[in-house]
């Protein structure tokens, strides 16, 4: 019998991609999204459904489980995927941007996957992806809400994955470098604050720099294919760095002083 994923934020990048993967390789797929009316690409199949789910409603994450249940039999796999990016100077940041962005990135994770883990714990078994990135372990000047966000992700899932072992079920989170997605349209808010100075130079180097290398970065289906690897891997493995330098920028976190690293950040960030 055929396996069942479910993916959050399925409408762009690299959840669209996952579930066109997924869809590909045979799986059954319930691609989640804000406004399922408003796909289309993603055309629905015997294997891929859409489903309304804005991981901010509780209503929407309550019934979701018995929702593609009614398609697809079980869900075996969560891939917690949806995310934005809240930018900007950090003084110009509202206490609104900050609980929106946490919103999103953190606690819709924390509430869905809390309605999975009894789900899982019933049947015996059972896999949560988070989707974290390679700033879930450095920062960046300008992303401090986005870096959190994905920051306490990296904590949770950690924590997570000592958990839930002994259900059987397994815990992983994927670790994107830049990836050409919509991210930095769709999904980025920048501050809006014009009383706060001092940051127009560091915004118009950073802000457009990173815009520009998302730009030339490689498509999300790099990224698909590591949530595929991880779906697929019954060892305990819990990071998986994906996308051009991924692997490499990590490696030279944990082997680099601070300083020396974010020196090399800066620099890169701020040319
Ligand atoms: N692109 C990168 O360079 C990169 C790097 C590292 C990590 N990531 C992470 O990868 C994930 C996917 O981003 P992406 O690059 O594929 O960007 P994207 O193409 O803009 O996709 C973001 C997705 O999240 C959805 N979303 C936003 N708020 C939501 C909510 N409240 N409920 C449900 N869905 C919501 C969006 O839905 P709508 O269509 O309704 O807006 C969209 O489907 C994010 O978690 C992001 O932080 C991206």
């Amino acid at each position: 019998m055929p396996k069942t994923i479910l993916i959050t934020g399925a409408s762009s990048g690299i959840g669209r991609a996952t579930a066109k993967l997924f869809a590909q390789k045979g799986w059954n797929v319930a691609a989640t999204m804000r406004s399922p009316e408003e796909e289309t690409e993603l055309g629905e199949t015997s294997n891929l459904k859409l489903y309304r789910l804005d991981v901010t409603k509780k209503e929407h994450l309550q019934n979701i489980i018995s929702q593609v249940e009614d398609d697809f039999t079980s869900i075996d796999v969560l891939f917690n995927n949806a995310g934005y990016g809240a930018v900007g100077a950090f003084e110009k940041s509202s206490e609104e941007d900050v609980l929106n962005q946490f919103k999103v990135n953190v606690f819709g994770v924390m509430d869905l996957t809390r309605q999975f883990i009894p789900y899982f714990k019933q049947r015996g078994e059972g896999m949560i992806i988070n989707t974290s990135s390679v700033v879930g372990r450095f920062t960046i000047p300008l992303y401090s809400l986005y870096c959190s966000s994905k920051w306490a992700l990296e904590g949770f899932t950690e924590a997570l994955q000592y958990e839930l072992k002994q259900f059987n079920i397994g815990v992983k989170m994927i670790e994107p470098a830049a990836i050409k997605t919509d991210f930095h349209g769709r999904s980025l808010k920048t501050f809006e604050n014009k009383d706060v100075k001092g940051y127009d130079k560091m915004e118009k180097n950073i802000l457009h720099g990173m815009k520009k290398r998302n730009e030339k970065a490689p498509g999300p289906e790099v990224v698909a294919e590591t949530v595929f690897k991880a779906a697929t891997d019954e060892s305990q493995k819990l990071r998986y760095p994906a996308g051009k330098g991924a692997e490499a920028v990590l490696i030279a976190r944990k082997l680099l002083p601070t300083s020396w690293f974010n020196k090399i950040v800066f620099k890169q960030q701020n040319r």
